[in-house]
């Protein structure tokens, strides 16, 4: 039997098909470090990891056991995808079956952040709430305004989609290469010029060295104060310290954020702002989401096991 670690507690039918099919370990203790990766690549024939566990290139070093990388989750920028194909290891992800649920979560934190909604809760909750006003909460329209979508990809899509057909807003967007959608949608060439034209920022390009900053200071200068920026990619793809700064001194008016640039750590001048959402990377966080990558990513690995190509094969 082939062995088989799992870096996580992932849905109990996808742990006991794992356990029927393989000699199965379930790693304990959080996200494997890079040290701890590299021990599993010598240990274990195929690894199911997932966001956070370090694979980056010094886990692909030497004589390697493990030849599959089975990745719960679309982007896999925790693992170094190219020395893994030079090391002759596969490496899979779970494209598609988490697109509406983190789309969902995109246009959760477009509403939530513009109609104030996390201070409000908070209002509530701390008791503070002394009634109805004319002027109490006030937040921004949606309906109707224009979003600006970075990355017109699975996700990035999904997002428009919602926007325009629930929401009547206007789609432009962003993309590395040439996108034709079949809604009404008009591909900005220049991001700078997309982050001043819109109400609404929607970042949903994959992280990696490639995109590190993508959003960088300039490009959220270029923002109108009314701007409202969310990110349900990377924290990476966007320098933190910048849209602090921007959110502190007023340049834009709030952000909805999924994800954060080290994640779980979450900077406490972040934290301290009243006019952002914050949310612990809920994107694909629905019971029926997370059992699908499941079962996409142990699919992935058995279909390696039987000696075909994996489908969700990225490398
Ligand atoms: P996808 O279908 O591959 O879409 C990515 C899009 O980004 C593609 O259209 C790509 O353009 C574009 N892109 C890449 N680099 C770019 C750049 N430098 N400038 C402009 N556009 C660029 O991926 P997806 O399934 O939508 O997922 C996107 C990302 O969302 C994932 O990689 C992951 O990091 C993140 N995610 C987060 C959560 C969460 O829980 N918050 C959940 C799922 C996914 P091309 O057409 O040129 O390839
Ligand atoms: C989650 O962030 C994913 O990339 O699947």
């Amino acid at each position: 039997m082939k062995k088989l670690l799992i870096t996580r507690r992932i849905a109990d039918p996808v742990l006991e098909q794992a356990a029927a099919l393989f000699d199965l370990t379930i790693h304990e203790g959080g996200p494997l470090t890079a040290a701890q990766a590299a021990q599993a690549m010598q240990d274990y024939d195929a690894i199911l990891p997932t966001l956070g566990d370090d694979f980056s290139a010094a886990a692909f070093s030497g004589d390697l056991r493990c030849k599959m990388l089975g990745n719960f989750g679309v982007g896999y920028n925790h693992i170094d995808a190219a020395a893994a194909a030079a090391a002759g290891v596969i490496v899979s992800n779970t494209p598609d079956v988490l697109t509406d649920a983190t789309a969902d979560i995109g246009m959760m934190l477009i509403m939530m952040t513009a109609r104030r909604a996390g201070e409000g809760e908070r209002m509530v909750r701390a008791g503070k709430w002394e009634g109805f006003g004319p002027k109490v909460g006030l937040g921004t329209h949606v309906t109707g305004k224009t979003v600006g979508i970075v990355g017109m990809g699975r996700i990035g899509q999904a997002v428009a989609r919602r926007c325009h057909f629930g929401f009547g807003m206007n789609v432009l967007f962003y993309n590395r290469s040439p996108k034709e959608v079949d809604f009404p949608a008009s591909q900005i060439s220049d991001l700078h010029d997309l982050m001043g034209a819109v109400d609404f920022v929607v970042v949903t390009v994959p992280g990696g060295a490639e995109n590190r900053y993508l959003v960088s200071a300039a490009a959220l200068a270029a923002m109108q104060p009314h701007g409202i920026f969310v990110n349900i990619a990377r924290g990476e793809v966007v320098d933190e310290p910048a849209l602090i700064d921007a959110l502190e001194c007023g340049a834009i008016a709030g952000a909805g954020l999924d994800v954060y640039e080290h994640e779980p750590y979450v900077p406490e001048r972040l934290r301290a702002l009243e006019n952002c959402v914050l949310l612990p990377h809920l994107g694909s966080a629905t019971v029926e989401t997370r059992q699908a990558m499941g079962q996409m990513a142990l699919d992935n690995i058995i279909a390696w096991a039987e000696g075909e190509n994996p489908p969700q094969r990225v490398n």
